[in-house]
């Protein structure tokens, strides 16, 4: 949520700031600014580009931090984009994350007559740091010295007009992390926007301070304690990150998901042995073998990627799963038996903060905690005692697609890898050979994206949604509609299709449609059935199902290959995002980037 870049070193630092808030812009895209050494401050209400246009000629300095903006505190305007001051506007700042106690400290300065320009928190850090400054003015002792008295979270950024060869950085709860480059050193929210200028990287962890000049970095902890930070390699390419002629990153994303499902199947799958490995599961094996309950969590999709991982589990395995969102377990108590439970914390950014503070308050509890990330190197792959990355690469468009599908993929290998910890191989070959057909089928339900958007223009205008489905198809029936959601605007419910009668068929008549996920599973005739009720009240129904089991009445159909009905949800998933992808591509809509969302949500 914001995004936050930074550089010093032997070049001019705007255009990186500026190149740098383009790539991070799918963080939050509501006000951008830039501070930049010698040359001052700059932003603007709207999107980086109209920052960009107010940049004045000339606008130049070897250091220089920038932000966009996800609005938590004020409304998204001019004056509460970042970079923010202090009251003599010698401290600059840009801020991700909450700073809590944001009310007592403005008070304590309005009571001593400073006014405030911004309804922001992060104002009142500038204040403080302004302050600490004023009495010793040595930048990283003042951001020290403030950053004691605050709650909350941040990942910052700070410069100082008397000492601009200069940039600290903190974090505490917000990602953040140092590029070192051959003509300066970076600072970013996330890699993206690095990939460009280096590999080699540094994670702040929480309570990490960093001082940046134009020749030397070094991390030290609040109290000034130098710490030795190992310097990581990222190894995603920079196309990843770009949109490869595709209109949006979305339908690139999507697109991407026969080499995602590759990517993330790779060099787990021993065909000969029929077995699974996953290496990062490896050093808690041991523990695994005796677990009797698993609680997975997660927000949003990563949510409904647990729902389905639970249905997986139990049905592969025999072992009893609860989901959970993690804004909610986060808050309950934990009563499960932490010797025998384990915690699966599913994310793709690894930075969400209620995913993150669940992992904490497992750990906490004793459990033994797993993760399914997608980002290597983020918060939750590191507090997490061991797990499986998705290697679906940087997903960009703020709905998740191929990194949903890289989650359901992983909780298959998990389950199977789980049930051969207890049983020995042998027991899911079959499921295992589907597996390594998936990236095919997927080709063949892409290739004919064209009757998908056909049949979402035709839709293009509804007002509602229906999505359902039964058993494994019921947690992605609320996927669906998430996504439809997400991008189009449309409002959009999922049910389990067997819960219809117990009170939503009373919404339903000729203007609200219904996409039917029913391929051929266990539950197919069960499905039917209650498709059956609904088109019975002249609702109009869009099925999704396997090729040959269309049934007789149906005029917008959407088929995908058979499979073993454990895998069926990640197939039925992929019509899913190219329906809500064209829908909201009539509607004309923002794709990558829907209204009020961001893409890492790293506030409560
Ligand atoms: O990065 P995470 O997987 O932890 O993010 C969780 C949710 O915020 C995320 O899945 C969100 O719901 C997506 N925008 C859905 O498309």
């Amino acid at each position: 949520m914001c995004g936050i870049v930074g550089y010093i070193g032997s070049r001019d630092a705007t255009p990186f700031l500026l190149e740098g808030l383009r790539a991070l812009e799918y963080r939050g895209y509501d006000s951008a600014g830039l501070f930049v050494s010698g040359s001052g401050a700059q932003k603007r209400a709207g999107k980086v580009s109209v920052l960009e246009e107010s940049i004045p000629e000339g606008f130049q300095g070897n250091a220089g931090i920038a932000h966009t903006r996800w609005a938590t505190h004020g409304a998204p305007t001019e004056n509460n984009a970042h970079p923010h001051t202090d009251d003599t506007e010698t401290v600059w700042l840009v801020h991700n994350g909450i700073i809590e106690n944001y009310r007592e400290i403005r008070e304590m300065f309005e009571t001593e007559g400073i006014v405030f320009r911004s309804e922001t928190d992060t104002e009142t850090l500038a204040q403080l740091i302004g302050r600490k400054y004023r009495d010793t003015p040595i930048l990283e002792q003042a951001v020290a010295d403030a950053l004691k008295e605050v709650r909350g979270a941040y990942g910052i950024a700070v410069m100082a007009i008397n000492e601009p060869e200069k940039i600290v950085v903190a974090r505490h709860g917000s990602p953040l992390l140092i590029g070192i480059g051959d003509d300066g050193y970076y600072v970013a929210s996330d890699a993206t926007p690095l990939l460009t200028h280096t590999r080699n990287v540094i994670y702040l962890d929480d309570g990490e301070l960093a001082v940046l000049t134009t020749d030397s970095y070094k991390v030290t902890s609040l109290t000034h304690a130098l710490l030795n930070k190992e310097v990581q390699n990222i190894d995603w390419d920079v196309e990843s990150v770009q949109k490869k002629g595709y209109e949006h990153f979305m339908l690139k994303e999507i697109m991407e998901v026969p080499e995602v499902i590759e990517n993330s199947l790779r060099g787990r799958i021993d065909l000969e042995a029929m077995s699974i490995h996953l290496g990062g599961l490896r050093d808690v094996e041991e523990r695994l073998k005796n677990i009797e309950r698993i609680i997975i969590t997660g927000c949003g999709s990563a949510y409904y990627a647990g729902l389905t991982g639970e249905l997986l589990i139990e049905e592969l395995v025999g072992i009893p799963v609860e989901t959970e969102i993690a804004s909610e377990l986060r808050y309950r108590r934990f009563t499960a038996d932490p010797e025998k439970t384990i915690l699966v914390a599913v994310s793709q950014s690894g930075e969400t903060a209620d995913t993150l503070e669940a992992v904490r308050e497992a750990r906490k509890h004793g459990m033994l905690a797993l993760g399914i990330v997608n980002a290597v190197g983020s918060s939750i792959a590191r507090e997490t005692d061991a797990g499986v990355y998705n290697h679906a690469g940087p997903e960009i468009g703020v709905a998740s697609t191929k990194a949903f599908v890289s989650q359901l993929t992983v909780f298959v290998l998990l389950a199977i890898y789980l049930k051969q910890l207890r049983d020995g191989t042998g027991t899911h070959n079959e499921v295992i050979r589907e597996l390594t057909r998936l990236p095919d089928y997927a080709r063949r339900i892409l290739s004919a994206s064209e009757n998908i958007s056909e049949i979402a223009a035709a839709h293009a205008g509804m007002r509602d949604a229906l999505f359902v489905g039964r058993k494994f198809q019921y947690p992605i029936a609320y996927e669906g509609a998430l996504k439809l959601k997400e991008v189009s605007y449309v409002h959009a419910e999922a049910y389990g299709a067997g819960e219809m009668k117990h009170g939503p068929l009373a919404l339903i008549d000729s203007e609200f449609p219904t996409i039917a996920l029913m391929p051929l599973d266990s539950v197919y005739e069960k499905t039917l059935s209650n498709v059956e009720e609904i088109r019975a009240r002249s609702g109009k129904v869009i099925v999704i199902t396997t090729e040959g089991s269309e049934p007789a009445w149906t005029t917008e159909c959407i088929t995908i290959p058979q499979t073993h009905e454990a895998l069926l949800p990640i197939l039925t998933t992929l019509p899913l995002q190219l329906f809500a992808y064209y829908a909201a591509l009539q509607r004309g809509l923002p794709i990558d980037m829907p209204r009020n969302l961001a893409k890492s949500v790293t506030v409560e």
